[in-house]
């Protein structure tokens, strides 16, 4: 089964420099080299979906400019449908510009351009599209009035949504961003929307209960190299990570997400869909890049195998 997803959120180029050093208030540092890569949490899920072996739309913002170019021929080479993304007059295409220093810190400017035209209205014309899918994918990028309609659609046609409440923003208890049939965060998230400190399993799990109580149907929580956590009707589930040599965890969690959904819809197994997810987040991290370094399904496949036989 090729499951179908839809995913509506943001799309990014990140703009990433290497220095000795990041520049203090009033200096000019030159930089070692400069790169392109398309990022975005709403397109580094969709990539991520689509190299699992999903069919997937994006719906999502762009300016009318060279940068937006980049990020949809980057989509469609990663067999994204592009009919959905909407090109925007006036507004730069999102981009993040980040600095990475020789001990590998990084500083990092978002700015979400074309992203902030990704409103309750503008998504009306691509509602339908979620009628037709499995999962749609969601994250916090993008005006929260998109968030909420998809979500709505989405529970009214009972179709399965997972909201990434990622970056951490103020949710109302009313919300109907809390009833997505999944939530994922990582521990700093789970941390700003429960007040609990997240440093362990132990502690994802206390949060993510809270999470279920506040209406997810499960509730996933990534710790980085520590693993994930899952909380739902079947009970917790502990997931280790996959130990790898790390070269750029950009899209970490991303990956794991795009992949998770995937594998859930064609298993209806968390813990094979946390299994999968590990996997390709670990491919992840171990190659430069956002949607760069996003593995394909054969490649996560043999890693489960070599892994978890
Ligand atoms: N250093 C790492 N080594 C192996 N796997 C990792 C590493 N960092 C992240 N992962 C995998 O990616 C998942 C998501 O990473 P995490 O850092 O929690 O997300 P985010 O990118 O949102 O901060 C983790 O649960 C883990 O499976
Ligand atoms: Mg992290």
């Amino acid at each position: 089964m090729k499951p179908n997803a839809v995913i509506i959120g943001s799309l990014n180029i990140d703009i990433v420099v290497l220095c000795s050093h990041r520049p203090q208030p009033g200096e000019t540092v030159i930089g070692l080299n400069h790169q392109f890569f398309s990022g975005g949490k709403g397109g580094n899920q969709a990539v991520a979906a689509s190299h699992m072996g999903a069919g997937v739309s994006m719906v999502g913002c762009i300016g009318n400019d060279y940068l937006g170019e980049i990020v949809t021929a980057n989509l469609k080479k990663s067999g994204v449908s592009i009919s959905a993304v909407r090109h925007v007059e006036n507004k730069p295409t999102g981009a993040a510009f980040i600095s990475i220093d020789k001990d590998g810190e990084n500083s990092i400017i978002v700015s979400p351009g074309a992203n902030v035209s990704l409103t309750g209205d503008t998504i009306i014309p691509f509602l339908s599209l979620i009628e037709s899918s499995d999962i749609l994918f969601l994250q916090c990028e993008v005006p929260v009035s998109a968030t909420e309609k998809a979500i709505s659609r989405a529970k009214e046609q009972g179709i399965v949504s997972l909201l990434n409440l990622a970056p951490c923003l103020p949710i109302p208890d009313e919300s109907i961003l809390w009833k997505s049939t999944i939530i994922t965060v990582n521990e700093i998230e789970a941390a700003y929307y429960t007040g609990l400190d997240v440093r362990n399993q132990e502690d994802a799990e206390k949060a993510g209960r809270e999470l279920v109580k506040r209406g997810a149907g499960i509730a996933i929580i990534t710790l980085g190299d520590m693993g994930s956590v899952s909380i739902s009707e079947e009970g917790v589930h502990r997931q280790k990570a996959v130990k790898v040599d790390v070269v750029d965890t950009t899209a970490a969690g991303d990956t794991y997400i795009g992949a998770f959904g995937v594998e859930w819809i064609r298993t209806k197994s968390i813990e094979a869909a946390m299994k999968f997810g590990s996997a390709a987040a670990a491919l992840a991290v171990s190659k430069m890049g956002a949607q760069s370094s996003i593995p394909g399904e054969k490649a996560v496949r043999s890693l489960i195998e070599e892994t978890f036989a």
